[in-house]
């Protein structure tokens, strides 16, 4: 039944595709009503949702999706698939995030509270594929939770991968893939990101991320 409500809104929402705003804020609304997004405040939403996994997304209180100066405005989506009936995505409350990020959860994948998440970001919780040629496209890839502190800038085009653990308070360069934990209070960049600083006005940085 949710799956043919769920095909019914991908033509409706093709057939909008020329009322953007109209299309984010009704769409948003009937996707929380399929049980699969649940929000403490109703979010902020300026570009279109895709939502559609068959798990569950929780939005906190004063949660943003898009930002109208960032670039991408008008040809994009954020993307908050969790993909099974057992997976989670979790964003915390006064997290912003911009234009055309993309979370994937097969798993899980948490996001903390006042984080700052850049346009283009890609969060995977899962390779999807195994490295071996044979097996490539066989059940059960690579798939180990993410998690983000609070307080976390992630610069554009950043992309966390599989299995990280994000301290609180840590800035991750813009282009930055992130393959192991970034301690709390830490800047890293590069690929793989490494860390190249420590976050002004906090503590250095601790290994355990909280
Ligand atoms: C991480 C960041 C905040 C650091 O800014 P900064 O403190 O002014 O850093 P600097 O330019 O002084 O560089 C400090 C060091 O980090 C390195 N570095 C900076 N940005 C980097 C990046 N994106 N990837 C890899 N290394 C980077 C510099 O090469 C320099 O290394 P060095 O000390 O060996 O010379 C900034 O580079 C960045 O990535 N900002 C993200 C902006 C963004 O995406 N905004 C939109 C989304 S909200």
């Amino acid at each position: 039944m949710k799956r043919r409500v769920r095909n019914i809104l991908r033509r409706v929402r093709a057939a909008l595709a020329g009322n953007a705003r109209w299309r984010r804020l009704v769409l948003a609304r009937w996707k929380r009503w399929l049980g699969g997004i649940e929000w403490e405040g109703e979010p902020s939403i300026e570009v279109p949702l895709r939502c559609d996994g068959a798990g569950k997304v929780f939005l906190g209180r004063s949660v943003a999706l898009g930002f109208a100066l960032a670039p991408r405005l008008a040809d994009g989506e954020v993307t908050l698939q969790a993909r099974y009936p057992d997976s989670r995505i979790g964003i915390g409350s006064g997290t912003h995030l911009s234009n055309n990020v993309t979370v994937i959860a097969v798993t899980s994948v948490t996001i903390g509270r006042d984080c700052l998440v850049g346009d283009q970001v890609v969060i995977f919780d899962s390779d999807f594929h195994h490295l071996d040629p044979v097996t490539r496209n066989a059940p059960n890839p690579p798939t180990l939770p993410v998690t983000v502190g609070d307080r976390v800038w992630i610069g554009s085009r950043a992309m966390l991968l599989k299995g990280v653990r994000v301290g609180d308070n840590s800035v991750i360069a813009a282009g930055a893939v992130v393959v192991a934990d970034v301690p709390a209070n830490s800047i890293v960049g590069g690929v793989p990101a490494r860390v190249i600083g420590t976050v002004p006005g906090t503590n250095a940085p601790t290994v355990t991320p909280s």
